[in-house]
């Protein structure tokens, strides 16, 4: 590839090992420090891992590159080289790399001519994949080379001496962006219109990399205090047990009044009557008595002795008259006492007893005059002036309007931050927040006591997730759940509330331990300190070109109400803030209207947003230098959101260069539903297109047919890379966006001969149409598809696209918690997750993607609604089995529309076939109508087989000679290679494959 642009190119614009940093990535969840969610949880965080990689290949050129400047080959040989011998000379560095690069960097090590610059750029990838690892984030080897690297390409670049490369991430939420940027030796610049979202960033890039260790030590003897106060303060009311059992957490459920007739007995809100399930299986029994629920406790019950809870689907069942409570009627009791979460009942204790361990027992007097003096004191606090505050004591600003997505309390009468915390929860977090504003450390530097202000306000943040009225009480576990399990705000009947004076899960002990051990873990990174603003992205504060690069993850539409979902921090965060953090707490929730998302509620509408996009991502190219790089990472949801977010990186005067997918598990990532066919982030690689004064490229007119000459080629060029890294189906789709848009936005504007502008859409198209041919082509290895009809290529595009990498796709854990993590969820919002394999929704596609499949292969989809079913916007392609009767039937069968069956069982198969032969009247000895295409030959092949009937399709294959015809056998053996393992059809139709030989076609 020459390079027309002035400036060389990075890393990234011409290569990235995906698979291996995806890896990374994905392992990265597992492990419980070094990624920022577990000093703080923050929805959609970003693995560092990807951007640790990303960062390097954006700021570092591509030494295979023309314009590659001499004086970085030489310093990022000497470095690479230096790396190589010390790693071949140590077995902890040797582990941390993979396996080939390993075998490159001892090859370098004894050699002594000087690398070539092919060899350097393999070698700086391998180095950026080995780096990814979450094992070298710390390690200093490592450091020191990426750190030497990055000089190197800052000064060669042009950078003054003792200056660095400056990141910009003006959406940078959790801090994952410019974390990694000052972790390899750049300078970061991160802002963030989420109060939250700043302190946390100042806490990973001010606060550690500044006070390091020290400030671990500081927050150890915090908490030291605050606990000998708040034990002080808050004993009386979590009393022990007189035989001395401590109880860690007291588990409760809203109850209503039963509307049966003439009932009116007291319910209590239970998903279930167990209380463990893993291992030790205990349970609640109901017992009944006229219209009073008492309970006991029962031990390795007969399972099917412990009833079902009394709530589902959010009505109620009373246990004593058996009448359903409807779920208007449960809104309506629930929002008169505000949700609930204060009036519950006390169902069952958990205490931890010096003798037996972990047990369960019932509630007692003491249990409830412990609960109700601390209603009492929350109560006598409030209403006088003891706590000197401004705010109130307990949280009483508002939560976001019923309809606010992902909410749903307010339904329940939920309406301040306040209802979702009973009066004891209050109470004490209220005490902890108060400990964190009170505490004046003993040092000298304010910096160092605001920073551990800050620290401790982030402990209490983790208090108030695991200590809330919609705590569920896991029974695998068995513990209490965080609040933001996912990040959405449920409803949720039955609590478990914590204890936080036992020293258990949801402790300030336990927090503070993993708060010091990832401090202690960060520091050791040994990085400078970065800089950190509250801003909107819109409106950026740094001057025009100041920036190496312009790095960033952005809201995506509806995905995530960030700012709404934080409030639930931010009310604690204000209480817990000393003046010196007052700038970050002075509002009385955080800032909504100029927050880059759709918000229906708030009549911010897709035009909102996509013009919000607009002007942040023209910010960024105003700040960012004229050599600089922009890397915007989007989760692609729906192929039209994707369109309006190019066309606002595009109209912003960016020219894209590449696009990488890399697969950070994206499935929890996104609130709900997201499609079961993509997986992955993709990293959107952009420069700024402009003259040489830094002036944007105006009227720089293309030619469409030029464009259009250009981009097969340019398609054909990365599609076998891109599968050679494990790269297939939708994955790839999105991968060559990039490349593929290079072409497009090099110019201000596309224009066909009659003058007429095209745009993005239209360009799109073409490129699906392309990419479609190509990857059709590489499904059936160049062999000639013309001769396979429609209904084959969109099946065999079909299967591919939804296929995915080869490392698989990964699972579906949590944003990054660990054992007090996992929300078990509710009945009410339980999410379905795609199931897999044929005849699911695995098998679907959004209707507009699949629509651009099918026209991209010259195919209209609403014309084959013989392989595919379409509702709404999801289309689905069919199962096998669903397609029996048009297969077989008669004439009539095969025009009326398929029967939905989910996943047709072979004996199910096996009756329909038998009636598509009664009803077409083939029988034993005769032979079903020859289907018309040959995918409904192959498929009907399937069918005889899995029906085991041999005969019929020898007779089928021989005697009728279908198995003579080159392009059958083609089409079985790439839908062999397409269909999911482990589906009926894969075993099927290797089946008929089977007998391909036997049956004499060789
Ligand atoms: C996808 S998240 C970033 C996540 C981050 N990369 C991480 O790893 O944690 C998007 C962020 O954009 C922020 N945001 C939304 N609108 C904004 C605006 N107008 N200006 C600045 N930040 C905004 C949200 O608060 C949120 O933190
Ligand atoms: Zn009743």
């Amino acid at each position: 590839m020459t390079n027309d642009s002035r400036y060389p190119r990075r890393l990234i614009e011409v290569d990235l090992p995906i698979r291996r940093i995806s890896a990374h990535a994905r392992r990265e969840k597992d492990m419980r420090l070094g990624h920022i969610p577990s000093l703080h949880i923050y929805p959609a965080a970003r693995p560092t891992a990807a951007c640790r990689a990303v960062v390097c290949a954006t700021l570092w050129p591509d030494p295979l590159d023309e314009l590659c400047p001499q004086s970085f080959r030489g310093n990022a040989d000497t470095a690479m080289r230096s790396f190589a011998r010390l790693v071949i000379g140590s077995r902890e560095l040797l582990e941390i790399c993979d396996t080939d690069s390993r075998k490159r960097y001892s090859k370098i090590a004894q050699a002594d001519e000087p690398l070539t610059v092919e060899q350097l750029r393999i070698l700086l990838l391998d180095f950026i994949a080995d780096l990814a690892s979450w094992e070298a984030s710390t390690n200093s080897v490592f450091l020191q080379t990426a750190r030497s690297i990055t000089a190197a390409a800052h000064e060669a670049l042009g950078g003054l001496r003792d200056t660095r490369a400056l990141v910009v991430d003006p959406f940078s939420g959790g801090g994952a962006i410019p974390l990694e940027a000052i972790r390899i030796g750049a300078d970061a610049f991160a802002s963030d219109l989420n109060p939250v979202a700043v302190l946390i960033n100042k806490v990973v890039l001010q606060y550690i990399p500044t006070y390091g260790r020290q400030l671990a030590d500081e927050i150890g003897r915090w908490c030291g205090w605050a606990q000998k106060m708040a034990s002080d303060e808050l004993s009386a009311y979590y009393p022990r047990d007189p035989d001395g059992s401590v109880p860690i957490a007291y588990l409760w459920a809203r109850t209503i009044a039963c509307e049966g007739p003439a009932c009116g007995a007291v319910v209590p809100l239970m998903r279930s009557f167990w209380l463990a399930r893993k291992g030790r299986k205990i349970a609640l029994k109901p017992v009944v008595s006229g219209h009073q629920i008492a309970f006991e406790i029962v031990h390795n019950p007969d399972t099917r002795m412990i009833p079902r809870g009394t709530i589902a689907r959010g009505s109620v069942t009373c246990p004593c008259c058996g009448f359903t409570t409807p779920v208007a009627s449960v809104r309506k009791q629930l929002s008169a006492v505000a949700g609930g979460s204060d009036s519950a009942l006390l169902y069952a204790v958990v205490v931890d007893s010096p003798a037996s361990g972990r047990q369960f027992r019932l509630p007692v007097d003491r249990d409830h005059v412990a609960a109700d003096a601390a209603r009492n004191r929350l109560q006598e606090i409030s209403a006088g002036a003891e706590w000197n505050t401004p705010l109130s004591f307990a949280p009483s600003e508002p939560l976001p309007p019923d309809g606010t997505l992902g909410f749903r309390v307010q339904k329940y009468g939920m309406t301040l931050w306040r209802d979702i915390f009973n009066s004891r929860q209050l109470l004490a977090l209220a005490t902890y927040a108060r400990l964190a504003r009170e505490y004046v450390p003993d040092v000298d530097d304010p910096g160092l006591a605001e920073a551990v202000n800050g620290c401790v306000a982030l402990i209490v943040d983790r208090l108030a997730d695991l200590n809330a009225a919609l705590c569920v009480w896991q029974l695998n576990t068995p513990n209490t759940a965080h609040v933001f399990g996912r990040w959405a705000l449920p409803m949720n009947w039955d609590y478990g509330e914590v204890n936080p004076l036992a020293g258990a899960g949801g402790s300030p002990e336990s927090a503070v331990r993993r708060m010091i051990a990832h401090v202690s873990h960060l520091a050791s990174a040994g990085t400078h300190a970065g800089h950190v603003e509250q801003a909107s992205a819109t409106r950026h504060p740094l001057p025009d070109d100041v920036a190496a690069a312009f790095v960033t993850d952005p809201p995506y539409y509806d995905a995530m109400p960030y700012s709404d979902l934080l409030d639930f921090f931010y009310v604690w965060l204000k209480r817990c803030a000393q003046p010196r953090l007052a700038d970050l707490t002075r509002n009385e929730v955080g800032p909504k209207d100029d927050e880059c998302i759709v918000d229906n509620v708030r009549g911010k509408d897709r035009v909102f947003y996509e013009t919000a996009m607009r002007q942040a991502m023209a910010e960024g190219r105003r700040v960012l230098a004229p050599s600089g790089l922009g890397v915007v990472v989007f989760a692609h949801k729906s192929t039209s959101g994707w369109e309006a977010l190019l066309q606002s990186v595009i109209d912003a005067g960016f020219v894209v260069t590449a696009s990488w997918p890399i697969d950070t598990e994206m499935g929890s990532r996104l609130r709900a539903k997201s499609s079961a066919a993509l997986a992955s982030s993709v990293h959107l690689v952009c420069r700024p297109r402009e003259n040489a004064d830094g002036s944007i490229k105006e009227n720089h007119v293309g030619d469409w047919r030029s464009v259009l000459r250009e981009l097969p080629q340019q398609i054909h060029a990365w599609m076998p890379r891109l599968a050679k890294e494990g790269v297939v189906g939708a994955d790839a789709i999105f991968a060559c966006l990039g490349p593929a848009l290079e072409i497009y936005s090099r110019y201000s504007i596309v224009e066909k001969a009659s003058g007429e502008r095209v745009h993005l859409r239209e360009y799109l198209e073409q490129v699906w149409a392309a990419v479609a041919r190509e990857a059709l082509s590489m499904i059936f290895e160049d062999a000639d598809t013309t001769g396979l009809e429609e209904d084959a290529r969109l099946t065999a595009m079909w299967l591919w696209t939804i296929s995915t990498s080869v490392d698989g796709g990964g699972g579906t854990s949590s944003d990054g918690e660990d054992d007090e993590g996992e929300g078990e969820g509710n009945d009410e919002d339980d999410e379905e997750r795609p199931a897999k394999g044929l005849g699911g929704e695995g098998l679907e596609l959004e209707f507009d993607a699949a629509r651009k499949i099918a026209q991209g292969l010259g195919a209209h989809l609403e014309d084959l609604c013989r392989v595919v079913e379409i509702k709404g916007d999801r289309a689905r392609l069919l199962a096998v089995a669903e397609r029996t009767g048009h297969l077989f039937g008669s004439d009539e069968l095969r025009g009326a529309p398929v029967r939905r069956t989910k996943r047709v069982k072979q004996l199910t198969l096996f009756e329909e076939l038998e009636a598509a032969e009664k009803d077409a009247g083939w029988g034993d000895v005769g032979l079903p109508k020859l289907g018309e295409t040959t995918l409904d030959r192959v498929h009907q092949a399937m069918v005889l087989f899995a029906a085991g009937r041999g005969e019929a399709m020898k007779r089928f294959l021989v005697e009728e000679g279908v198995g003579r015809n080159a392009t059958f056998w083609k089409l079985a053996q790439s839908l062999s290679a397409l269909y999911p393992a482990g589906t009926d059809e894969k075993r099927w139709v290797d089946g008929v494959l089977a007998r391909k030989k036997a049956l004499g076609f060789g």
